[in-house]
């Protein structure tokens, strides 16, 4: 039940059924940014309603970008290349979304206007130097507070040239803001990261035939060039999915199935992990969209036990779910190499330890990790901390309880997930189909 801002869950509830969940964050994305730089009419089906996936469609449509939604769930999009866009009027406001932010940066970054790119409190704390640096070395020009490392951004890009780019820490947003600008630069660009970040850029782009070459797992290069228009049906977004995942996992009489999830290896690490812990999860492939491997996810209830989690890009967005997953069960998770947490839409490694405390789980947290000692969780009145993940972590957690449980603030899964509390109101009462 939800009143107002808080979500309230009397559990436990097993969840049955067959659900599909939201378009792929990340997907949805990029797909609206190629598609509004592409030359022709681009067909998007499936697209991510959240606020974060808005607020670049509404940039786009300040740029100048035409696009129609033409029946429930797809997107026309008049791409007319890169050289179409138009000077914004108005800032840019990408609210709570990095994503947005730090790809738009690279966009606008090779184009001879001034735009502003402007977010919530959460965003404007978030680091913006990582993708403002690059794109200065490659002729932008870019500042913004804190001597140009956090928003508001003011852009004004123009003539770039292609650099080297080694970038410190491994990012997914920050590598594709690199590409849209290398697009548009003279020469070749070139990003090396300390570790392979998501892949959803080289994989789309490459499959539209763009100029991309991928020397290493974490060397990328690209030429100036056009892209073409294409069509897509946006798979189902995987780290949406983890949340029901772990749900699944941990309340006794479960049994799901979630339909056409990205299967992209980038994102669906937290599956391996689960299944060392002792999870029961069965992958059916069904196939590729413009080169992103899709599968059903089939889940039942099992008893899990502790493990060590070692970070990486591929999987930092499912540590929340996992580590609901690690205080239901026996022995201790240890969640290593986890810095990136402390930067995420909320400072998640404090986030989390003050819900599993009210939840009756004892954490030791450090600055780049924290131990979770599964055990014997309670009800209790949980807080998302204004930061989607750890509200659908809560309420994940809630669902296996039993009592009543509430979680404040719930309204945050609108960045990403808004949908998530009927989706899981439908799994819980076994109609979801
Ligand atoms: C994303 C990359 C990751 C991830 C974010 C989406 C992407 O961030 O946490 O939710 O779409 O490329 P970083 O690029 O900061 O690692």
């Amino acid at each position: 039940m939800t009143g107002g801002d808080e979500l309230r869950i009397t559990g436990p509830r097993p969840l049955r059924g067959r659900l599909r969940v939201p378009g792929c964050k990340g997907i949805s994305h990029r797909a609206l940014l190629f598609a509004a730089i592409a030359d022709g009419t681009s067909q998007i089906r499936g697209l991510a309603h959240g606020d974060d996936v808005h607020r670049t469609r509404a940039a786009l449509a300040h740029l100048g970008v035409q696009m129609r939604a033409d029946h429930v769930g797809e997107l026309v999009v008049h791409g007319r290349g890169v050289d179409a866009l138009t000077e914004p009027a108005t800032v840019l406001d990408c609210a709570n979304s990095g994503t947005s932010m730090r790809m738009l940066a690279g966009l606008l970054a090779g184009r001879p206007f001034h735009a502003i790119l402007a977010g919530d409190e959460s965003l404007s704390a978030r680091p913006m130097g990582r993708v403002a640096e690059p794109l200065r070395k490659m002729g932008a020009s870019i500042d913004g507070r804190d001597h140009g490392r956090l928003a508001p951004l003011a852009i004004r890009g123009g003539a770039l040239r292609g650099i080297r780019a080694e970038l410190a820490v491994a990012s997914g947003q920050v590598k594709t803001a690199l590409v849209l600008a290398g697009l548009q630069a003279d020469g070749t660009t070139e990003v090396v990261e300390p570790q392979p970040s998501r892949d959803h850029t080289e994989r789309m782009l490459g499959a539209l035939g763009a100029p991309l070459e991928r020397v290493d797992a974490c060397t990328l290069r690209v030429a100036r060039g056009a892209l073409a228009a294409f069509e897509l049906d946006v798979p189902g977004d995987p780290s949406s999915a983890a949340f029901f995942v772990v749900a699944a996992t941990i309340t006794p009489g479960s049994e799901i199935v979630l339909e056409a999830i990205s299967l992209n290896p980038a994102r669906v690490a937290y599956l391996d992990v689960l299944r060392d812990m002792g999870a029961d999860i069965t992958v059916h492939p069904r196939g590729e969209r413009l080169a992103e491997p899709v599968g059903d996810l089939e889940v039942r209830a099992a008893p899990l036990h502790g493990t060590v989690v070692r970070c990486t890009e591929a999987i930092i967005d499912e540590v929340p779910a996992l580590v609901v997953a690690g205080a239901f069960a026996e022995g201790t998770t240890e969640i290593r190499d986890a810095a990136e947490l402390r930067v995420k839409e909320s400072d998640r490694i404090a986030t989390l330890e003050q819900e599993l405390t009210e939840l009756g789980i004892a954490v030791e947290t450090e600055a780049d990790g924290m131990v979770v000692h599964g055990g014997s969780p309670h009800a209790a009145l949980l807080r998302s901390h204004g930061d989607h993940r750890i509200a659908m972590a809560a309420a994940v957690a809630a669902n296996a309880l039993p009592g009543e449980s509430a979680i404040r603030g719930f309204r945050a899964i609108a960045s990403s997930y808004p949908e998530f509390p009927a989706h899981l109101a439908l799994l819980a009462a076994g109609t979801a189909e």
